[in-house]
């Protein structure tokens, strides 16, 4: 099986190129090559099958093109420009979160129905969309219906792209399923352009012994999941009978609803006391109208009681599965 990954150079995808060269398969067939694409070429991995690095612009279809070459069967489409830097610079958004899922569609569309293609099965392209295509803020717990009413760009990008994989899988373009990702804690490495940056921050910044800015109260509630569990969910969508589905190809994954103070009180049992004394409170009205947009609950009973995705640990679990898996990295990447 032929797998290729775009954006396969950031957080969580090196983290399931890293998962799928451990287990060998996918689905209980043996992976025969993947691809890991991104903007710079990412750097190889030690794996039981061939990997393929590409460097290119996921919003050039010829590159992308290349990356999904005949004989893939599953493509993971995590390249993306994140929040708040889609909503600070309009074009490079729409350019790689909308153009960029564009440039997947057609490529899948030549392997399945263009003048040259080969009857290919659709190939099952996993798509990561967002808590931030929907509205609602905090008061907000939403049910699997609940209408995409996104208050910023990224979140618009987002929505956009999942209703045109909807209808690329209805075409028998490709069998999509987009996983609306909630925010996914602990992130290892530095902080980044992410409006909920800080939500990572706020751990990871304390174990590495620095300080931090919290700029939401504590009171502030987000929607969150563990980089395992994220991963988790990512195996089984690229592996699960779409059928179910219909044409409803959008899933809410069962995440979990935590305030920043009981994820400062975790990792205080975590880490003591002098950990959470180095989260500053520092207030910040930007950052806190685009994540206060944002529902921080849903209830997720489709992905749990019908599709079979995977719950979340709980908050200690989640920062202790950081220390375990990213926190020697993270510390060696920042020299610290
Ligand atoms: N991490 C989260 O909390 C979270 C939450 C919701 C949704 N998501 C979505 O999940 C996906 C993966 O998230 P992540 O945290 O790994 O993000 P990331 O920023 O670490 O990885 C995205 C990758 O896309 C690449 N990329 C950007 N522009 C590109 C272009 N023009 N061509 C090719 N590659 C390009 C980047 O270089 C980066 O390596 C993204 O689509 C993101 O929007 C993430």
């Amino acid at each position: 099986m032929q797998i290729t990954i775009l954006g396969g150079g950031g957080f969580l995808g090196r983290k399931l190129a890293a998962r799928l060269a451990h287990e060998g398969s996918l689905g209980g067939e043996a992976i025969s090559g993947l691809t890991l694409f991104d903007l710079h070429a990412p750097p190889g991995i030690e794996a039981p099958f061939p990997v393929r690095c590409l460097g290119g612009d996921v919003a050039d279809p010829a590159q992308v093109a290349t990356a999904i070459p005949e004989g893939t069967r599953v493509v993971v489409h995590l390249a993306a420009v994140v929040s708040a830097q889609a909503e600070a610079d309009y074009e490079l958004g729409l350019r790689v979160n909308l153009h960029g899922t564009l440039a997947v569609i057609e490529a899948c569309r030549r392997l399945t129905q263009g003048p040259h293609a080969s009857g290919a099965t659709p190939p099952r392209v996993v798509f990561t969309s967002s808590v931030a295509s929907f509205g609602g803020g905090q008061e907000a717990r939403l049910e699997d219906d609940a209408r995409q009413l996104p208050g910023n760009s990224y979140g618009a990008e987002k929505a956009a792209a999942e209703l045109l994989l909807q209808d690329a899988s209805r075409r028998g373009v490709l069998d999509a399923v987009s996983l609306r990702l909630p925010t996914v804690i602990v992130r290892p490495g530095r902080p980044n352009k992410a409006a909920s940056s800080f939500v990572s921050a706020i751990l990871r910044e304390p174990l590495l012994g620095l300080q931090t800015e919290l700029p939401v109260p504590e009171e502030f509630a987000v929607w969150i999941c563990s980089p395992r569990r994220a991963i988790d969910w990512f195996l089984h969508a690229m592996a699960m009978d779409t059928t179910p589905l219909g044409l409803d190809r959008g899933i809410n994954p069962p995440g979990r609803s935590a305030t920043v103070g009981k994820m400062l009180s975790a990792l205080e049992s975590v880490a003591g006391p002098e950990a959470r004394a180095l989260v500053r409170h520092a207030p910040d009205p930007a950052i806190e109208a685009i994540v206060g947009g944002w529902p921080a609950s849903f209830t997720a009973e489709r992905a749990r009681r019908l599709l079979g995705f995977s719950e979340q640990e709980s908050l200690e679990e989640i920062i202790q599965g950081f220390i375990e898996d990213d926190l020697t990295a993270t510390r060696a990447e920042r020299g610290i």
